[in-house]
């Protein structure tokens, strides 16, 4: 792979997009080899990832302007739905993305950072839709995800007026859940995932399916995926294990982490 590498550390994997010369830009080739990096990650032994860019100034700086510029109308719905593909596969992707935003998100890097379940990020990131002032829509989930993370109203005031916003903004906003030192971030995302990656495997996929699922239909039908994820935890080894240690009321083992499997 040219544009991104990824090393697992544990049970957390961390893809970062390498294409610092560009800031991290999405151009198709990032977005095929982004997939077939989602696509090779072994789900028996990865619990968490964490999604960043290289270098220290760009999470990711939008899709790329050059390769957009001479699209048709037909190229350039291929292309959207291209990015859109991938990044949906991240969204539903069965296991928690944390995205670490070390700098400009913009565009397509916004885009990006919000298909991940968890969005931090450096005091020095910059987020914004600045697509309009390209003559473009947001075109890889921006006028979707950003309106159900944010409300209507600010994501509209950001779409429309391309003003970018800074990570205090941001933080300010919902868009981020927290704001580090730059040499921090990379830390922190990592302890993050950690923690998640200590809790019981099936349960926090249920979690994500249950969250992500039920956010796309009325109550009615959200508790029902709710009970069906919920009692396909039961009878798993987590599930006998993680309560067992609660209920031997064994102090260390309850602070222990219980030997998770994934069936
Ligand atoms: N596409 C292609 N190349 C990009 C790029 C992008 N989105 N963003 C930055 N680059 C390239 C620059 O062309 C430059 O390359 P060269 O050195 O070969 O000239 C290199 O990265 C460094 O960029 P700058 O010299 O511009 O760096 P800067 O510090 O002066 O500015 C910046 C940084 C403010 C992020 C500026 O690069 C910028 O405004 N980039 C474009 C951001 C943008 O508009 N993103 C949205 C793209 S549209 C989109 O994403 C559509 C969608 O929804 C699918």
């Amino acid at each position: 792979m040219e544009f991104i590498t990824y090393e697992q550390e544990g049970f957390v994997g961390v893809i970062t997009i390498n294409r610092p010369k560009a800031l991290n830009a999405l151009n198709s080739q990032v977005l095929d080899e982004l997939n077939e990096t989602l696509d090779s990650i072994d789900l028996d032994t990865t619990r968490a990832l964490i999604l960043t860019g290289a270098g220290d100034k760009s999470f990711v700086a939008g899709a790329d302007i050059g390769e957009m510029s001479t699209l048709t109308k037909a190229e350039g719905e291929a292309f959207g739905k291209k990015g859109n593909d991938v990044f949906r596969k991240l969204e539903v992707f069965p296991i928690p993305v944390i995205a670490a935003v070390n700098g400009f998100a913009l565009g397509g890097g916004c885009e990006i950072s919000m298909s991940c379940d968890i969005r931090i990020c450096s005091e020095n990131a910059i987020f914004g839709q600045p697509e309009v002032g390209l003559g473009i829509t947001p075109g890889f989930g921006g006028t979707q995800r950003l309106a159900r993370l944010v409300g209507a109203g600010m994501a509209k005031q950001m779409i429309y007026t391309a003003r970018n916003i800074k990570a205090d903004e941001a933080y300010r906003i919902g868009l981020v859940n927290a704001v580090y030192p730059a040499e921090e971030l990379m830390e922190q995302a990592k302890k993050m995932a950690a923690g998640i990656a200590a809790n019981a495997p099936i349960a926090v996929r249920n979690c994500k399916k249950a969250i992500n699922d039920g956010l796309q239909v009325d109550m009615d039908e959200a508790i029902v995926i709710e009970e069906k994820l919920f009692g396909d935890c039961f009878e798993t080894e987590d599930q006998k294990a993680g309560m067992g240690n609660f209920l031997e009321k064994d102090k260390e083992k309850k602070l222990k982490v219980v030997p998770f499997q994934n069936k």
